[in-house]
């Protein structure tokens, strides 16, 4: 009891549970008992470290993730992702307890896109629809008519009648690549991914010269020079198919690097090349996913905190843009 006490004063300051774990402990063995014990599932999104998506019960992108959380019968969903991935759960499933091992885990995209000041924005168009890239806050949700993912972009912007006005936020990226796509005259929000916004042309051209016969494959939120180079642009669901079902034998790939454990998994045969970043870092990993480790995943479980608790209002009016989402996707077979 007491060190419940200790854990919740200490959490409202860092946003995790800072307590020591016995580094000798077997923490897939325990994390695998507390599942059982507590009727707990764990989703993970691909960009986690490998052995969080080793251990989780599903793996997947955001709209699989949210399929997963609508649909669940566990009592408990840990989510081994980022902050408006949890949120979405807690929304789609508001009874159930949903927890987030490291608070902080947020989104440059989420943070991109104020709701107060997004507000404003909208006024401006007042006739148009407003269509969210999943990756916002939850009270950005609110001021959505229908929320999308990388996965049904395409079909979501496309179930939204021709004689239509849209706005797209947070992502201009991936708005711009759907304006492309679609042909639709998309009204863009100016947010950015910050892990997909800096792959490097001139290094990324350096790799294809080292392997040629790679195909390069690109997610839709890297920027518009970066996607005309790519083979197959798609979400990371997508360029996972991709990886499996092309024969090639190098794949250069321009998206968060966690995804890399699946691809390997599915094609041990063949080689997968990070996308190189322009940044002087080698790497380009979301720091944000990579705030959960599996010590954090094992006390979160443990003190079933950080919880994610959500206002009324909040999961009323904003889970309308996500059910919508997902009748569409169920529509388009997704
Ligand atoms: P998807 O997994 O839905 O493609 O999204 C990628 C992403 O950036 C999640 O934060
Ligand atoms: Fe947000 Fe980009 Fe990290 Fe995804 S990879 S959580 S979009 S910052």
């Amino acid at each position: 009891m007491q060190e419940l006490a200790f854990a919740e004063k200490n959490l409202t300051k860092r946003g995790f549970l800072d307590i020591d774990v016995d580094p000798t402990l077997d923490l897939v063995a325990e994390i695998e008992k507390l599942k059982k014990e507590k009727n707990a599932i764990i989703l993970a999104h691909y960009y986690q470290e490998s052995e969080i998506q080793d251990i989780a019960d599903y793996i997947g992108d955001s709209l699989g993730l949210s399929q997963q959380a609508a649909n669940t019968d566990a009592d408990i969903i840990v989510f081994a992702g980022v902050h408006f991935m949890a949120e979405t759960a807690k929304m789609l499933s508001p009874s159930k307890k949903v927890l987030l091992p490291d608070l902080k885990a947020g989104c440059s995209l989420a943070d991109s896109c104020p709701p107060h000041i997004f507000r404003k924005f909208k006024e401006k168009y007042p006739d148009h629809v407003v269509v969210s890239y999943i990756n916002c806050t939850a009270e950005l949700k609110t001021l959505t008519d229908i929320c999308c993912t990388s996965t049904n972009a395409v079909q979501i912007i496309e179930s939204i009648p021709k004689d239509k006005g849209i706005i797209f936020a947070p992502d201009r990226n991936l708005g711009a690549y759907l304006k492309k796509k679609t042909g639709r005259d998309l009204v863009l929000w100016n947010g950015t991914c910050m892990v997909h916004e800096i792959f490097s042309h001139e290094k990324i051209t350096k790799l294809q010269m080292r392997f040629p016969d790679a195909k390069f494959i690109a997610h839709p939120e890297c920027e518009a020079h970066i996607l005309d180079m790519a083979d197959y642009v798609g979400s990371t669901s997508g360029l996972l198919k991709y990886s499996l079902e092309t024969d090639a034998k190098d794949f250069i790939v321009a998206t968060e690097p966690g995804i890399i454990h699946q691809m390997e998994k599915a094609s041990p045969e063949k080689n997968f090349h990070p996308a190189p970043p322009a940044n002087t870092c080698a790497c380009n990993e979301c720091p944000h996913m990579k705030r959960n480790t599996m010590e954090k995943l094992y006390l979160c479980m443990k003190y079933e905190q950080p919880e994610i608790i959500l206002p009324e209002w909040i999961i009323k009016e904003g889970v309308a843009s996500i059910d919508r989402m997902l009748e569409v996707s169920a529509k388009a077979g997704l």
